[in-house]
């Protein structure tokens, strides 16, 4: 198996994206401040976030970037990551080029204490309630990731293409496909 493994891998990602006019707010109250984190206080955010890196605020310094972060007094309780431009999907192993109308979401993050409240629903939404209207916004999440995929859906994210990546003894592949948006698989029908 491990030795298949070695020779043919295939790793594939959904797309799921928004009309940053349509994003429909989140039910719930959180009781914490949703706001955008200042340049220099980046780093603040990798107390929090085992999915950042120092490689990544590097990167991001270097491109128009917004970190998007709940508060809890001091307490950074969740960051989110917006990206204009270009930007290295290491899942499929490919970098990403975006339109210049598209806003790309990433290392998105929840402390385990603080799960539950919709927190990574409302930071998203305070975003793209602070862009033009007719700009997107996209997103890239695993099929597993049911918590991720509803916080997306609830907000009226869907899911509209596929990346994914052969890898043929150690050479990358690298395929997608776009398609009209799908019904959401984890709202019932009073919600959707
Ligand atoms: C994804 C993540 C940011 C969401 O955190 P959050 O904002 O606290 O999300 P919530 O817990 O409020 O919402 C998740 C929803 O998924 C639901 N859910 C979780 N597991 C589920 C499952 N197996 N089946 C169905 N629903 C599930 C929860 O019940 C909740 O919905 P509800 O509020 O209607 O009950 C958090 O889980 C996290 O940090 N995960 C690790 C990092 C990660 O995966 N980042 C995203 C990469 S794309």
């Amino acid at each position: 198996m491990v030795w298949r493994k070695a020779i043919y891998r295939k790793v594939l990602i959904g797309e799921f994206g928004i009309r940053a006019g349509d994003s429909v707010a989140p039910p719930n109250d959180h009781g914490l401040v949703i706001d955008l984190l200042n340049q220099d206080d980046w780093h603040l955010a990798l107390e929090n976030n085992p999915y950042l890196n120092e490689a990544d605020l590097a990167r991001f310094r270097n491109q128009a970037a917004t970190c998007i972060v709940a508060r809890d007094g001091n307490r950074i309780a969740a960051s989110t990551w917006m990206l204009r431009g270009g930007f290295f999907v290491t899942e499929v192993s490919r970098e990403l080029h975006l339109r210049p109308d598209t806003h790309f979401s990433c290392r998105s993050f929840v402390a385990s204490d603080y799960r539950g409240r919709a927190l990574l629903s409302h930071m998203i939404h305070h975003y793209a309630m602070s862009i033009d209207p007719d700009n997107q916004i996209t997103g890239l999440v695993f099929d597993w990731n049911i918590p991720s995929i509803r916080s997306l859906e609830r907000i009226g994210w869907r899911h509209r293409g596929d990346y994914w990546t052969t890898f043929v003894l150690g050479r990358a592949f690298h395929h997608e496909q776009h398609f009209p948006p799908r019904p959401p698989i984890t709202l019932s029908n009073t919600e959707s």
